[in-house]
């Protein structure tokens, strides 16, 4: 039998946002940006708040991030460490005051079953092996998963979801919510300016959340934190946000920009007064 996630708990998380600011910003703008975001830790209350910066900011950026705001890395290396150039491992990471890793973000993806203009080549099965080293270092990893284009319009949807979280969660347990997070992200909203419709959010995340009770029992599963990523802005994360199995968001462009990025954290806690 399927275990079914209890909807009315899942109402009641605290909601999530991240800024992953991909391969932008130096070392003067991501100090400029975590100051204003300290300055506005009030504004944002109602929600967490984690910030991805690429590797050479960690540091500066570790040594100004007010508590409670948490970090994170936007990748890591699958082997604990060894003769990897240019690689980096979950140990460094946790050293360098991480606390998150996104893993499978679709930029690092293989294509699946068309050209990715960014394809790094990571399988899922890659994809788990991240996360588990990610896990054993104390990381919480952020699983991202997501279908193309073409295999939404091919009816396809679920079943690639299906399959990336069966390769990424296979032998992988968890005893709290608080040790996993997963981000959906359609492949066809990333930077495009595209969002999902709420009706097309909510529907991806009641699944994953359906696969998640599968795996983990309806109880931590009904508390696990499922974020939407793909072009959220401040104009349209309140929508987004109410959707009840949206429990907040992994942002790009828009994260870019303080103001922008408080405003959406601002938004969701919002949406989620209204889910009450
Ligand atoms: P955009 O918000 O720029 O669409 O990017 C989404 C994303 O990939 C976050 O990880």
């Amino acid at each position: 039998m399927t275990a079914q996630p209890q909807s009315a708990e899942t109402k009641n998380v605290r909601a999530l946002v991240v800024a992953n600011w991909k391969m932008n910003k130096v070392t003067k703008e991501a100090i400029d940006f975590v100051e204003k975001l300290n300055a506005a830790w009030d504004r944002l209350r109602g929600v967490d708040v984690v910030v991805a910066p690429a590797f050479p900011l960690i540091g500066s950026v570790a040594r100004r991030l007010k508590d409670p705001f948490g970090l994170a890395a936007q990748n890591v290396h699958s082997s604990a460490s060894g003769a990897f150039t240019g690689e980096v491992s979950a140990k460094m990471l946790v050293d360098v005051g991480c606390e998150f890793v996104l893993v499978g973000h679709s930029e690092r993806r293989v294509a699946q079953g068309t050209t990715h203009a960014y394809g790094i080549g990571e399988s899922d099965d890659e994809v788990g092996r991240k996360l588990k080293s990610a896990q054993s270092a104390g990381l919480v990893p952020i699983l991202c998963v997501g279908e193309q284009l073409v295999e939404r319009d091919r009816g396809e949807t679920e079943a690639r979801l299906n399959a990336q979280l069966a390769a990424a969660l296979d032998g992988v347990s968890i005893a709290s919510s608080r040790e996993l997070v997963i981000a959906y992200e359609p492949v066809w909203a990333i930077g495009t300016g595209k969002n999902a419709t709420p009706e097309q959010a909510e529907k991806a995340h009641h699944y994953i959340r359906a696969r998640l009770a599968d795996r983990f029992g309806a109880a931590i599963a009904a508390h696990l934190r499922i974020l939407y990523g793909g072009s959220v802005k401040p104009d349209n994360v309140v929508e987004i946000g109410r959707c009840p199995d949206v429990n907040g968001a992994l942002v790009g462009g828009a994260s870019l920009d303080v103001e922008a990025f408080v405003a959406i954290g601002e938004g969701i806690a919002r949406a989620r007064e209204r889910k009450g």
